[in-house]
């Protein structure tokens, strides 16, 4: 472990890494991409299928990461090495670590896209330029913003250089502070929201829409969406859960916290669901609009509600927020590896991590005006980073992550590290060793048509199996027994 070295900088207490984590989860993932995805698929069936993902894959990932970051007090790199090496295995598991590393990266240069989107409405929303816009326009506001290449480089250019001095300064200057007062702020606004939506007509439909449950508009492709937007909205497979968790101390039950994280992040994405839809279904608009979907239909409301400029005012400065305690996390990896390993302070990390990303974020950021025909099948730049990240890199690195936490290592490592009660103990292990892993292959397979069945229609009775096969294997499993019994 690295107690030879200077002892790793914590978070103030256990407070500090449940906000730090949930400024990380909480972020665009929950208000822009979860709305429009959910949108584009459907609705009630995948967000079913969303929810448990959260639950069945996401919370035991997210303990395994946390408990990898913890014991091996180091980037995604260094810890899975040191954790692995601990329990006498090979050093080629911290191939996991690099991906994760990558992963985080290349989700940094198209997300400082989006959060610049949000800047650039704040702007809108200051200089009154959304007033008097109709229905009917939105779309093209939109497009115009889009259009202008030094318009939109100008703002995800700001966010790469906010991103950089925040992270430049230090986990518990930049991030600790800030994320105490967003994150209330954030559900206010996002109340008001539903409060206003409840009054304009569109309420019924929206809720409609996210909870009823249709199994017929659930396609393979929308349950792998949909078990990849789950990693995207924790944070996790791409460093910055892993990097957090190594500044945790020893004391601080990693089981709660993941829990707390993962519930404040479905409750934010659920009331984005409903301060969004209703708008959309007000005013007639298409709720698969695709990535435009909320700088469309929430200047809309904000026009329409008393105080509306104020309020818009406030959002999208929230928004923005939430995208930056979002952001930092992301090179949070990059960053700590680059300190410990090659020497470098922690500005000279920022800064260097910074130009690299600057360029493929603006090679991302071209794809909405001079590179919209640079397309491979179809996808721009920007689409293929967002789809190898979630479609491919995190849910194989989360993969990676529980074979690695239920099967490779030996069960002391992480009986102590979780500190956790026999029995919750033994869910987590089923769930990392049996649950987690086979609900990710099932949903790979299923995209990759392997079945010939429709896993759409049938997969409550294969999770129920897969569950029932979990529990039975542990609690036959000798090796298990006899731990438990010597604890
Ligand atoms: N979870 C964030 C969101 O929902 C996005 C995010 C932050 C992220 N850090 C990450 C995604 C690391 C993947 C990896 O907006």
């Amino acid at each position: 472990m690295a107690s030879s070295e200077q002892p790793r900088i914590q978070w103030l207490g256990r407070w500090g890494f449940v906000l730090a984590a949930t400024g990380s989860a909480v972020g665009l993932g929950n208000i822009w991409k979860f709305p429009y995805i959910t949108g584009e698929y459907g609705g009630g069936a995948f967000v079913l299928v969303y929810l448990a993902c959260i639950f069945v894959v996401g919370v035991p990932v997210m303990m395994s990461e946390i408990a990898f970051g913890r014991r091996g007090r180091g980037s995604p790199i260094d810890a899975i090495r040191r954790v692995v090496n601990e329990s006498g295995r090979s050093s080629v598991w911290s191939l996991l670590g690099w991906m994760a590393m990558l992963c985080g990266f290349l989700i940094l240069s198209f997300y400082v896209v989006v959060a610049g989107w949000s800047f650039s409405y704040l702007w809108k929303m200051l200089t009154g330029s959304l007033v008097g816009t109709s229905v009917d326009d939105m779309a093209a506001v939109f497009g115009a913003n889009n259009a202008n290449p030094l318009n939109l480089g100008f703002w995800s250019t700001l966010v790469t250089l906010i991103t950089m001095v925040i992270v430049g300064k230090g986990v518990q200057e930049g991030i600790e502070k800030n994320v105490g007062w967003m994150m209330p702020g954030l559900v206010i606004m996002l109340l008001l929201l539903i409060v206003f939506g409840m009054f304009s007509g569109g309420f019924g439909d929206a809720v409609r829409f996210l909870f009823s449950f249709n199994a017929d508009s659930l396609s393979s492709e929308g349950m792998l969406a949909a078990l990849g937007h789950a990693f995207f909205t924790l944070s996790l497979a791409s460093g910055a859960i892993l990097t957090y968790g190594s500044y945790l101390p020893k004391g601080a039950s990693i089981g709660r916290t993941s829990i707390s994280v993962a519930i404040a992040d479905t409750a934010v994405a659920l009331m984005a669901g409903l301060a969004i839809f209703p708008v959309i279904f007000a005013n007639g608009m298409n709720p698969g609009e695709g990535p435009g979907l909320i700088f469309m239909s929430l200047p809309l409301a904000f026009q329409a509600m008393p105080l509306g400029t104020l309020f818009g005012i406030l959002f999208f400065v929230m928004l923005s927020m939430a995208a930056l305690t979002s952001s930092i996390s992301m090179v949070e990896a990059t960053v700590s590896w680059l300190c410990d390993n090659k020497g470098f302070s922690r500005r000279s990390a920022a800064w260097s991590t910074g130009i690299v990303l600057w360029l493929i974020s603006t090679a991302a950021m071209l794809s909405f005006n001079v590179g919209a025909d640079w397309t491979l099948a179809g996808k721009t730049f920007f689409d293929w980073l967002d789809y190898i990240t979630s479609r491919w890199m995190m849910p194989l690195g989360g993969l990676g992550t529980v074979v690695l936490a239920g099967f490779v290592l030996k069960t002391e490592t992480f009986r102590d590290e979780l500190g956790l009660a026999p029995l919750p103990y033994t869910l987590w292990l089923a769930m990392v060793r049996y649950v987690s892993p086979l609900g990710i292959l099932v949903i790979f397979a299923d995209a990759l048509g392997v079945y010939t069945v429709t896993l759409s229609v049938h997969w409550p009775w294969l999770l129920g199996i897969l569950v029932l096969m979990g529990i039975t294997g542990e609690l036959v499993s000798p090796r298990l027994r006899k731990a438990l019994t010597t604890r």
